[in-house]
């Protein structure tokens, strides 16, 4: 077993008269899992290794303007879609608190931080895995560019995905592009508990530009936050079956892959779906996230495939919005069945026709 890097280094900070001003521009996408990450030990140490996949249009741009504060902690402005908003300003200050022995240079700023995103955020769609990581990326990036650490690719992700991690478990993910996992996995040596791995060498090309349409039952705020969902887990009677069967399903799942197996992949990905829906529900508070259109989709999805045949899949996220999963190939097809039979059932935001992607980019 691996263990946690030490990235505390008292070192990291200017100079009393050095303190510099600027502007960082990041995006990170957002990432969906085929095997879910739901239940965590401290500090944000998953019960179970979960996989992704990294996607390319849904993300979150955000710019971090940094002059010299003067209070001795990080001083922050949060403007979201060119709104201040104190709600993210209070997470990412306290976020940005937290992580002062690791980059004790941020109490040494203030930050005017300016973030959109692609899609509706906390309607399920993992908004915190695109929002934490981008921050992430922005401080190695800082620390990159002033003390001249980092400069090996690895070293910055690996620093990148723990630090994302710390924000928001699956924003470990977001760090990399395309198929990602995040949890020590038996048999896929480089996996941790503490930062994400990307798993894409000898994954079959059926795979490699799969696509996801994002279909919006509700894009409103959901009711219950996944951080409450995760601790709910530790009373959850199911839970070490739970977690025994994610890892069980992992396994599997990567074999699939490897070997172009359609069929193993639609049953692990909507089974995984289904049970971390079914954690929900047999927790004790129980609640429910889906909604009626959520399976009024599912079951059309299921009539769709029994008619054509065609390999498509769905997974849903900690929300109502469901992921349709399906090869590049037979896109033409599926939009006619998304616009045909599914619309109906959607929000009045639509779809997002989504696919997978390289990972987050630098901008300035
Ligand atoms: O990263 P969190 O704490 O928002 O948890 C995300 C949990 C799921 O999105 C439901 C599953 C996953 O692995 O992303």
């Amino acid at each position: 077993m691996n263990s946690e890097p030490d990235y505390h280094n008292a070192d990291l900070k200017f100079s009393g008269t050095g303190i510099p001003s600027g502007k960082i521009i990041w995006r990170s996408p957002s990432n969906i899992a085929l095997v879910k990450y739901w239940g965590k030990k401290p500090v944000q140490i998953p019960q179970n290794p979960s996989v992704s996949f990294t996607l390319r249009k849904s993300y979150s741009e955000t710019e971090v303007s940094y002059s010299p504060a003067t209070s001795g902690k990080p001083e922050m402005e949060f403007y979201f879609d060119g709104q201040r908003n104190r709600q993210f300003e209070a997470k990412t200050a306290k976020f940005f608190d937290s992580l002062s022995r690791i980059f004790p240079f941020v109490n040494q700023l203030k930050f005017v931080i300016r973030s959109k995103n692609t899609f509706p955020h906390s309607a399920g769609i993992a908004s915190s895995a695109s929002g934490m990581s981008v921050l992430a990326l922005v401080l190695c990036d800082m620390e990159r560019q002033f003390f001249g650490t980092l400069q090996k690719e690895d070293a910055f992700h690996r620093k990148a995905s723990t630090i994302a991690r710390l924000g928001s478990g699956s924003a470990c993910r977001s760090v990399y592009g395309g198929l990602v996992i995040w949890g020590e996995t038996d048999g896929v040596p480089g996996t941790s508990d503490y930062y994400g791995f990307p798993v894409n060498e000898g994954i079959h090309e059926i795979f490699a530009g799969y696509q996801d349409a994002i279909l919006l039952v509700d894009a409103g705020e959901k009711k219950v936050s996944s951080r409450v969902g995760h601790g709910l887990m530790n009373s959850n009677p199911f839970a070490a079956a739970r977690f025994s069967e994610a890892r069980n399903n992992l396994a599997k799942l990567l074999q699939a892959m490897r070997a172009g197996d359609t069929e193993t992949f639609i049953r692990i990905t909507e089974s995984e779906a289904l049970t971390l829906h079914a954690m929900m529900m047999t927790s004790q508070p129980y609640f429910l996230l889906i909604k009626p259109n959520t399976l009024q989709i599912i079951e059309r999805i299921f009539a769709f495939r029994e008619k054509t045949g065609l390999p498509v899949s769905f997974t849903l996220d900690a929300g109502p919005n469901v992921h349709l999963l399906y090869p590049e190939a037979i896109r033409n097809e599926v939009k006619r069945f998304i616009d045909n039979d599914l619309l109906p059932f959607l929000s009045p935001k639509g779809y997002i026709e989504d696919e997978i992607g390289k990972g987050p980019e630098k901008i300035l």
